[in-house]
């Protein structure tokens, strides 16, 4: 694939020099500008990925730069960034209502700042999704169905399964994620914490920074700890942390609970698999129908679902086969009702399989996990 171009309109030859500079070292082709009109001729002509302009270039004001750009087809859905010294708000107001999607002040964050906002602008496209690590969503339809259990157990086992690979759990449960307690993770850093340095820039590094849990084997983003501090969080926020979470592990485990919430949406259609984890009740069933119905009209397709009857509950329930008629889908693992030792291995935080190494359960979760990476695998390469 073609490396992505960003132009970069900037009269001050060292200044442009130095985010050329900066910008290739992230991996980028660069291309130059001297002015405005310059600028605008390039845009159009030599069809840049991006492009970052100082607005303040003194033969076209930055304002009338965007609003041409955006006027013409060719870009009028170009990436645009402006990189100013100017920090009036109210000039940053008029910029961004010209058609800049970002306003970056120049300041000694600013170079980190910009690289934050390449990642963002060109995370969010199909194509990076499609790149890195596989991606694999555990949800259901109803509360205390066992997401998050198996999300961690199914986790260490994936690890175990593929001991080069690098594994990371993400926990986007709103408003209060629950993996951090399973796992035994007592840190004070977390999906919320993140989106804090994602704003100030230094998301990067947040990132490289994810502690390992020894027991099992992965990277933990922890949940939000409180619901408040899930309201800093939006769609294009969790995207952006997925992509990047891609780049950096081979696979990407994401709790997203029952929530179908607008900030888990790009996940759902983009991910390589769902773990769908449904339990045997009756009313739990025809919320996981109308749940299937949903993923239905996203253009999710069958493949991509991987289904677990989980007995979380010490009901009799459907059967597998009742289940599979009623749902009109295979279930692909059944998971036993384990009375109080799932919860018994939680609250240890250990792996089941470690704490019940002979129990009949250990076996389906370890065949599910290699099943899992299996399909995973297999929906990406098509
Ligand atoms: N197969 C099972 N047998 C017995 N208890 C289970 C089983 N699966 C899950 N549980 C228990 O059910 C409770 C809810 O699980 P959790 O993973 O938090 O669900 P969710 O994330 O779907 O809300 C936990 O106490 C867990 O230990
Ligand atoms: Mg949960």
């Amino acid at each position: 694939m073609p490396q992505k171009k960003i132009l970069i309109v900037d009269a001050d030859e060292a200044s442009r020099n130095f985010i050329a500079r900066k910008i290739q070292d992230l991996g980028f082709d660069i291309l130059h500008a001297a002015s405005g009109r310059e600028g605008l001729i390039a845009a159009w002509r030599d069809h840049p990925d991006m492009v970052v302009a100082d607005p303040s270039v003194s033969d076209l004001r930055g304002e009338e730069f965007a609003a041409k750009l955006r006027h013409d087809p060719r870009t009028q859905n170009l990436p645009l960034v402006a990189l100013s010294s100017d920090h009036n708000p109210a000039r940053i107001k008029s910029c961004r209502e010209a058609g800049f999607n970002e306003y970056i002040a120049k300041s000694g964050q600013a170079v980190r700042m910009l690289g934050d906002v390449i990642a963002r602008l060109f995370g969010v496209t199909d194509e990076a999704m499609k790149r890195g690590g596989l991606m694999i969503v555990f949800l259901s339809a109803k509360g205390g169905t066992g997401v998050s259990s198996l999300c961690a157990n199914i986790g260490v086992e994936i690890s175990k399964h593929n001991p080069e690979a690098r594994v990371v759990v993400a926990d986007l449960v709103f408003p209060i994620g629950s993996i951090a307690p399973i796992v035994g993770y007592e840190g004070t850093e977390n999906i919320a914490t993140l989106a804090g340095h994602v704003s100030n820039g230094s998301g990067s590094d947040f990132l490289s920074r994810l502690p390992k849990m020894e027991t099992w084997r992965f990277h933990l983003l922890a949940g939000s700890p409180d619901p408040e501090l899930s309201n800093q969080l939006n769609a294009e926020g969790s995207w952006d942390i997925v992509s990047r979470l891609k780049n950096a592990y081979d696979f990407v485990l994401v709790d997203i609970g029952r929530s179908l919430s607008r900030i888990v949406l790009p996940l759902i259609s983009h991910a390589d698999l769902l773990t769908l984890i449904v339990s045997a009740d009756v009313s739990a069933i025809s919320l996981t129908g109308t749940l299937l119905e949903y993923l239905k009209g996203k253009d999710v397709s069958q493949e991509a679902i991987y289904t677990i009857l989980n007995r979380h509950a010490g009901l009799e329930g459907l059967s597998k086969r009742e289940t599979e008629t009623a749902l009109g889908i295979k279930i692909n693992a059944a998971i036993p009702y384990l009375d109080v030792n799932f919860a018994f291995a939680n609250s240890q935080n250990r792996p089941y399989t470690l704490k019940f190494p002979n129990d009949t359960a250990s076996i389906i979760l370890q065949d599910a996990a290699r099943e899992i990476s299996a399909l995973a695998r297999k929906t990406r390469d098509g």
